[in-house]
C-alpha cells in the first residue's frame, strides 16, 4: 500500500477535480499496460476509482461529487492524506472475494442478550477492517425473497458527521462517533417495497450485534419517512431516487458503560391463541 500527501484540486476549466498522483503508478504498481483500478482512503475516506494516464509517468484520479463532498471539498485546493493500493479489475460476472473478516470471541446469545445502545464514544479510530466487517453483518441478514435490497453507505468523515447530528437532536451522538453506516434500502427491486423496511431492520440489528461483538458500542438512529432529517440526508449523501435511508448506525468504542438490565417479559408470550 501507498501512503503520500498531494493536493485536491479543479482543473483549469473548474469541471473536474483531481488528486495527484506523486509517483509513477505504473512503475510502482507493476502495471505495465491497461487502466489501473485503485482503493484506498483519502483523509480517512474510503474510495476505490482508476487512474488517468497524463503520460511521462504522471497519474491523475478524478474524484466524484460524493467522494468530494465526504472530503469537504469546495473548490480550494487542498493537501490530503492518502492510501492507495492496485486492485484487480474483476472478471465480468464473477463475485469480489470477500474480504477476511475479524474475528470475535463472544457467544452469539451472550451478544444478543448484553448488547446495548452506545450513544458516547471515546476519540479512538476504528480500523477499516473492523468497518469490514460489521458490513459482512448486514449482508449476511435475511431479505425477503433473498433479493438484498439494502446498500450501506459508510460516513467516515467528520464534518458531515457533525452535520448530520447537528440536524437531529436525537442523532447528536454521530458528532463524536468514529463514523456511521446508514442503511438504504432500494425501492426499485421489484416486488420488494413491502419488506423493504423489515430487510433493512434486519440488516441493522445485524450490524449493531457485529459492532457490540467486537468490543464496539453503536446505536440505531431511525429516519422517519416524513422528516426533515430523511430529507437534509438524501441531499447531503446525493442518495439516488430509488435509494431510500431507513437506518443510520453510529459507531465508535464505547466510553459508557451500562448496567444490564432484566428483559424477560413471560405475560407477552403466548401460545397458539391470545
Ligand atoms: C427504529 C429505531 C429507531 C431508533 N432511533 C433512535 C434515535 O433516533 N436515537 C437514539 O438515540 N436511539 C434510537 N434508537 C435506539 C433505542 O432508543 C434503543 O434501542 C432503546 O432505548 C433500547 O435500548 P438498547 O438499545 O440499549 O437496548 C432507535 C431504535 C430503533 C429500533
Amino acid at each position: 500500500m501507498e501512503i503520500f500527501e498531494s493536493p485536491i484540486y479543479k482543473d483549469d476549466i473548474g469541471r473536474r477535480t483531481f488528486l495527484e498522483i506523486p509517483f509513477d503508478a505504473r512503475e510502482r504498481f507493476c502495471k505495465p499496460k491497461g487502466t489501473i483500478y485503485v482503493s484506498g482512503t483519502i483523509n480517512g475516506t474510503p474510495y476505490r476509482s482508476k487512474l488517468l494516464s497524463r503520460g511521462g509517468g504522471k497519474f491523475l484520479m478524478v474524484l466524484d461529487k460524493a467522494l468530494q463532498k465526504s472530503l469537504g471539498f469546495e473548490g480550494q485546493t487542498m493537501n490530503a492524506h492518502v492510501t492507495m493500493s492496485s486492485e484487480e479489475l474483476e472478471p465480468a460476472g464473477k463475485k469480489r472475494e470477500e474480504p477476511v473478516a475479524v474475528s470475535s470471541g463472544m457467544d452469539v446469545l451472550a451478544a444478543i442478550k448484553t448488547r446495548q445502545s452506545i450513544r458516547k464514544f471515546a476519540s479512538r479510530p476504528v480500523g477499516d477492517d473492523m468497518v469490514t466487517t460489521i458490513l459482512c453483518c448486514g449482508m449476511y441478514a435475511p431479505t425477503a425473497k433473498n433479493k438484498h435490497p439494502c446498500h450501506f453507505i459508510v460516513i467516515r468523515n467528520k464534518q458531515l458527521l457533525a452535520e448530520l447530528a447537528s440536524q437531529n437532536s436525537q442523532a447528536a451522538m454521530l458528532e463524536s462517533a468514529a463514523g456511521a453506516i446508514v442503511i438504504c434500502g432500494d425501492k426499485n427491486i421489484e416486488g420488494m417495497k413491502e419488506f423493504l423496511y423489515a430487510d433493512c431492520a434486519a440488516a441493522t440489528q445485524n450490524i449493531l450485534l457485529g459492532i457490540h461483538g467486537l468490543g464496539l458500542g453503536g446505536v440505531w438512529c431511525g429516519v422517519a419517512l416524513n422528516s426533515d432529517w430523511r430529507k437534509r440526508m438524501i441531499a447531503a449523501l446525493e442518495l439516488p431516487a430509488k435509494l431510500e435511508p431507513v437506518a443510520v448506525i453510529a459507531f465508535g468504542w464505547p466510553e459508557e458503560e451500562k448496567e444490564l438490565r432484566d428483559r424477560w417479559e413471560p405475560e407477552k408470550i403466548h401460545y397458539d391463541k391470545w
